[in-house]
């Protein structure tokens, strides 16, 4: 009889009180990697746990305890088509994409403790915390790297001088001490098929493009083919959001001859800001008079001095703009129109529509608004980024000799 979850989370007291519970993300990756070969990365975390904390004596500690039901919103697909690894996981935006598409999720890293609890309340895992912490070669096996990681500029003195000297892998020095590092040597390791990373759009144009040629270089000196697009979540959300998506396929098995295609976007945004509100919302959403006086102040003077958008009230038939991780401060950026009183900000369930996330996406209760914005405004447009998959995956399961490692 497969035991339920829900049941195992009150007996093993999985439950996120502090950042950086490692103990719990090896258990949790544990009971996800039983029956497919990557527990054994995690059994030895999860029984340190299981004896030192749980004080569980039966021999092996998890006899009785699989396999498990999953009852959580987005539970692991029961035929795996390919696995994957899904790091700066966030709240599980890529993790949703990828599951949708049948992939089995084998690692995942994201240090935000009020993330890591959205994540666990959805998929019933905790992830990893500070990757930079992590050893590479303690990742499982995986098909695909997914990862939307945090831009930061490189310093690139000496790059040319290093290359003149026909150093390789010169990515250890150029990109040390940055989250893309992290990456890049997490793939030297794994050598996985194919990867997606996402960033913001002007990663591209960030410090004069030396950033995006840093990077790029770095991932074809690691023996991958790079296609790249910036592109907008507005055909699958009612959001302008433009981001730039960096597809690699490994030479090793491709040789660079892959048919990859980024999908084709319709003509217009199929949805329009009307179709995500709620009916009822609560009042403490509406704008204080305070700050909607500060706001149109504020809007004229940069008007005046011919900068700046001000806030966004947005048209009930239009799209809004991009939700960002700040949203939780004014809420300027997007504000809804109400009749006879002052605009409000979107609800917290209203954003993770923005994103395209489906309805029965848990919004924990013990995660406050402030916690819920800022998760939302960090993520992606899910549909978007699982349309992107579906390119990256058919070109995988075209030919069955590429996906060794299905599970
Ligand atoms: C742009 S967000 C990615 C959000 C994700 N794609 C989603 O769908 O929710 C980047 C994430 O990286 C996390 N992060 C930053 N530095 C990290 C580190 N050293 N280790 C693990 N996670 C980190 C942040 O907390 C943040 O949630």
């Amino acid at each position: 009889m497969p035991v339920k979850y829900s049941d195992l989370k009150k007996k093993l007291k999985i439950d996120i009180k502090k950042p950086e519970q490692t103990e719990l993300a090896y258990l949790t990756h544990f009971l996800h990697g039983a029956g497919n070969g990557t527990s054994k990365y995690y059994q030895a975390g999860a029984t340190q746990y299981a004896e030192t904390i749980l004080d569980m004596v039966a021999e092996p500690w998890y006899q009785g305890y699989l396999p498990i039901k999953w009852d959580i919103p987005f539970p692991p697909p029961e035929n795996p088509k390919f696995k994957f690894i899904d790091l700066f996981a966030g709240i599980g935006g890529f993790r949703m994409a990828f599951q949708n598409l049948g992939g089995k999720c084998v690692f995942t890293s994201e240090w935000n403790h009020y993330a890591q609890k959205t994540y666990e309340a959805n998929f019933g895992e905790v992830p990893f915390g500070d990757i930079t912490k992590i050893d590479e070669k303690e990742i499982p096996d995986h098909d695909i790297l997914v990862g939307g990681f945090p831009c930061q500029p490189f310093s690139i003195a000496g790059v040319s001088k290093k290359n003149a000297l026909g150093r390789t892998h010169g990515f250890l020095d150029e990109t040390q001490g940055t989250l893309f590092f992290d990456i890049a040597r997490i793939i030297n390791e794994k050598r996985p098929k194919a990867f997606l990373l996402e960033n913001v759009k002007n990663l591209v144009s960030h410090d004069k493009g030396k950033t995006f040629k840093v990077i790029s270089e770095t991932l074809r000196e690691l023996g991958y083919t790079i296609h790249y697009r910036v592109l907008d979540g507005k055909y699958y959300a009612p959001q302008h959001r433009e981001r730039i998506i960096i597809v690699g396929f490994n030479k090793d098995i491709f040789l660079g001859n892959e048919e990859f295609t980024f999908p084709e976007m319709p003509d217009n945004p199929p949805m329009v800001i009307e179709d995500i509100l709620e009916k009822e919302v609560d009042d403490k959403y509406t704008l204080t008079d305070n700050l909607w006086e500060y706001l149109q102040k504020y809007a004229l003077k940069h008007k005046a001095a011919g900068n700046g958008f001000g806030f966004g009230l947005v048209k009930f038939d239009g799209i809004s703009r991009t939700l960002s991780a700040r949203y939780y401060k004014d809420g300027s950026e997007i504000l809804i129109p109400q009749e006879g009183k002052n605009p409000r900000r979107l609800t917290p369930r209203e954003c993770a529509r923005l994103q395209g996330y489906p309805e029965n996406f848990v919004i924990p209760s013990y995660v406050s608004d402030t916690q819920a914005y800022k998760q939302f405004g960090n993520s992606v447009v899910m549909p978007l980024m699982e349309d992107v998959g579906r390119s990256i995956t058919q070109v995988l399961l075209k030919k069955n000799k590429h996906v060794k490692s299905v599970i």
